[in-house]
């Protein structure tokens, strides 16, 4: 195994950890890939995060060969989304409470916050049920996700995606705070919800602004910036 790899194992199990302190994730739930070399590594089945080492990762290949312990129940979905998706490297599922508490109703959340315009789009879209494990989740994932970096699973849980780790894991406590934010909302009545017109100026603000959805844009001159030393 090569050093850059080792790192990048490091840092997986490190996420995973996270995953678990940020209150998103518990027990045996979850999982993580992330891109490398000629497919991707991803967590295995059923093994707690607490124990586990970077050795425990196991690699896939596209064509879902793998090595080592054996691959989280969910590799379809992971290998699909990164096959279908080349601007993203990452993939984090979890079962976060008011996420998926929101996904057992199977409901799309709206533009109720503007920060739902965070995920890409003006709604954080949910899939339809299928069976845990299969191709129609897969499939039915894809769907949800296109254009978006996250999405909910019916009767399930969330799929949040990242450029890096980092990102994946921000990505999925945003929908968390999110999901939770449009439960308590939702105790007050259907709360109204904004333009596609202001979401379109929220999305731009968030591209210039670098707000979780890529770099800063080039020459825009009023961002805020660090001032040079004198
Ligand atoms: P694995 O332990 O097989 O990754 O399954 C956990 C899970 O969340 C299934 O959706």
């Amino acid at each position: 195994m090569t050093d850059t790899e080792l790192t990048l194992r490091r840092q997986m199990v490190q996420t995973c950890r996270k995953m678990n302190e940020t209150g998103i994730n518990q027990g045996t739930a979850g999982n993580l890939s992330v891109r490398h070399g000629d497919g991707f590594l991803i967590t295995p089945s059923s093994l707690p995060y607490d124990g586990m080492e970077p050795d425990d990762l196991v690699e896939m290949g596209w064509d879902g060969t793998y090595s080592g312990r054996r691959p989280s129940s969910e590799w379809r979905f992971h290998r699909d989304i990164l096959k279908a998706r080349p601007d993203v490297n990452v993939v984090l599922h979890c079962h976060s409470a008011f996420a998926t508490s929101v996904a057992c109703h199977h409901r799309t959340i709206p533009a109720f916050h503007y920060m739902v315009g965070v995920m890409g789009g003006n709604t954080l879209r949910c899939a339809r049920y299928a069976t845990f494990g299969t191709q129609a989740l897969s499939d039915a994932a894809i769907e949800a996700l296109e254009g978006r970096m996250a999405c909910l699973l019916g009767q399930h849980g969330q799929i949040s995606l990242g450029t890096t780790l980092e990102g994946a894991l921000w990505m999925a406590v945003e929908v968390e705070t999110l999901a939770r934010m449009y439960v308590q909302a939702l105790a007050l009545g259907e709360p109204p919800v904004l333009s596609d017109d202001e979401m379109e100026r929220v999305i731009a603000q968030m591209k210039r602004m670098s707000y979780g959805l890529g770099p800063e844009e080039e020459g825009a001159n009023d961002v805020a910036r660090p001032r040079k030393p004198a």
